[in-house]
């Protein structure tokens, strides 16, 4: 495999998206892991936030790294602690780099093998390399002169910039490059990967019996026809907590039907808003949710021998560094609650999928033959249409926002736009404005309408759909829905927008 150091840059989970992309198993470690990171075929130091002067700068044990004997690249804050290692020094530069730049080729060198000769690179840096070892060839420049990328020995390289976002335009022919020096790297297939996790709940179930919590969303359908294929014994609980979109309920069950995984549903709609009656504090609203919802599914689970869950890649490393980061919390999430954490401190949780990320997720759903419409839909979040729901939580609001999204999603799937979005949805503005309706005048509330792409919700944009679509979708609200004299096209990015509004 490949194996990725974390020295912190918020790009290096792209970094391991991009190998795997590339045909190859890569594996992020956080620095602490260093010594067991196993026997790897290729390393790759990623960026940081940190500066190597300061005290408490992320270190590796150069020794020990070198002792691998396999390719290496550092990779920004990766490639300065190279260079002092072997003996250059790093400086701050007088104006701090980030965004694109050029990259000038110097000597021919295999990294940049078919690199075209001025490609655009993206940098975010403040400091640079200073003093450069005696031995060590400089492979490329900036457009300014000044030393991006470095040689130190043979398979040993360095970047300033970062290869693994989109606007290094050949990054990822570089990433390749890299990966080219390695003498054996184990190749990342779908298939191989059904085989092990299968081989892997059979070992771990044996015959107890394994319970899951499902939401007709990809990851915990992927995981319930995985235990199913497994041939474990299985008991799929679906928790209808009333914030579920119009005839969703309805559509999971006929879903699982279909791929023959039966489910339980728990519906406890009327608990749920009387819980959030009153209630229009978001943070709260989500505490309520999660903790309601975790009541509701433990009593529906009673005594579980094992528990499934469907946490995916992104959601462990997050777990993960902002214990040790301490990440400023932005919303409550509700995946990673005391009661599990206790399960799994007995061996009691399964996490299958804790390798993929969501795409991967998708290709194994269609290894496993689930049906495309189900591996397209778009991500759902778990408190539901309750943070497309401003303010108070009511019956009345529900009901305007299911239509309205079904009209829209409807708009979508018809146009053929669904499938190109990450996510879409309607989400109620409770703000009443003036406007008329058949000649008298209505004071109603409005609806926002919102489509964005993404690669894994951390950052997304919003789709320029087509005007006869919004023209069409906003028509059919107007006309169908009551409650509502007014639709908006919601056009912010995230940052600073987040992709649900609460
Ligand atoms: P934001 O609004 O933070 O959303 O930009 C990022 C992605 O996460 C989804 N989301 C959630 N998913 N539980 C979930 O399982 C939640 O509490 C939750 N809140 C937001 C959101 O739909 C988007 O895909």
């Amino acid at each position: 495999h490949v194996a990725v150091l974390d020295f912190g840059s918020q790009y290096t989970q792209l970094i391991v998206r991009r190998v795997r992309e590339l045909g190859f198993f890569a594996k992020l470690y956080a620095i602490e892991e260093f010594p067991d990171i196993g026997q790897p075929g290729a390393i790759i130091l990623s960026g940081g936030p940190k500066s190597t002067s300061e005290p408490d700068a992320p270190d590796l044990d150069f020794d020990a790294l070198m002792g691998f004997n396999v390719p290496v690249l550092g990779v920004c804050y990766g490639m300065q602690l190279l260079n002092i290692k072997f003996g250059g020094s790093v400086e701050a530069s007088d104006r701090r780099e980030y965004g694109p730049a050029n990259l000038v080729l110097d000597e021919a060198c295999p990294l940049y093998e078919g690199i075209s000769k001025s490609s655009q690179v993206w940098m975010s840096h403040s400091d640079t390399v200073k003093v450069i070892p005696a031995e060590t060839k400089v492979i490329a420049r900036n457009q300014h002169g000044t030393p991006v990328s470095l040689q130190w020995k043979e398979g040993v390289f360095g970047i300033q910039f970062h290869p693994e976002v989109t606007h290094s335009h050949e990054g990822l022919r570089i990433l390749q490059n890299f990966l080219l020096q390695a003498k054996e790297l184990q190749r990342f297939r779908i298939d191989d990967f059904k085989r092990e996790i299968i081989a892997d709940i059979k070992e771990k179930v044996g015959t107890k019996q394994v319970v899951c919590g499902v939401s007709g969303g990809v990851d915990s359908t992927v995981l319930a026809v995985l235990l199913k294929e497994a041939g474990a014994n299985v008991r799929a609980i679906f928790v209808d907590h009333g914030l579920m979109r119009k005839n969703e309920g309805d559509e999971v069950r006929a879903n699982f039907e279909r791929m023959g995984v039966p489910i339980e549903t728990v519906d406890c709609s009327e608990r749920f808003l009387t819980a959030l009656s009153g209630v229009d504090d978001p943070e709260k609203k989500r505490v309520i949710i999660g903790n309601l919802f975790i009541d509701v599914f433990w009593d529906a689970v009673g005594d579980a021998e094992l528990l499934a869950q469907g946490t995916l890649y992104p959601d462990v490393i997050e777990s993960a560094s902002n214990a040790k980061s301490k990440a400023s919390k932005i919303k409550t999430h509700h995946n990673r609650v005391d009661r599990i954490l206790e399960l799994q401190a007995e061996g009691k949780v399964l996490e299958p999928l804790a390798e993929l990320f969501k795409d991967e997720v998708r290709e194994l759903g269609t290894a496993l033959g689930i049906p495309h419409d189900i591996l397209q839909r778009h991500p759902f979040p778990g408190p539901g249409l309750a943070v497309r729901c401003p303010g108070e939580v009511t019956e009345q609001k529900l009901k305007i926002i299911r239509d309205c999204d079904y009209i829209f999603i409807n708009q979508l799937k018809e146009q053929g736009w669904y499938d190109k979005v990450w996510q879409s949805y309607a989400c109620l503005v409770p703000v009443k404005t003036v406007g008329v309706k058949g000649d008298e005048r209505s004071y109603e509330w409005a609806i926002s309408l919102r489509a964005v792409i993404s690669e894994d919700a951390m950052t997304a944009d919003w789709v320029e759909l087509p005007y006869s679509l919004l023209r069409e979708a906003s028509n059919r609200i107007l006309n169908d829905v009551s409650g509502i004299n007014r639709v908006l096209y919601d056009i912010s990015t995230k940052p600073p927008a987040s992709i649900e509004w609460e």
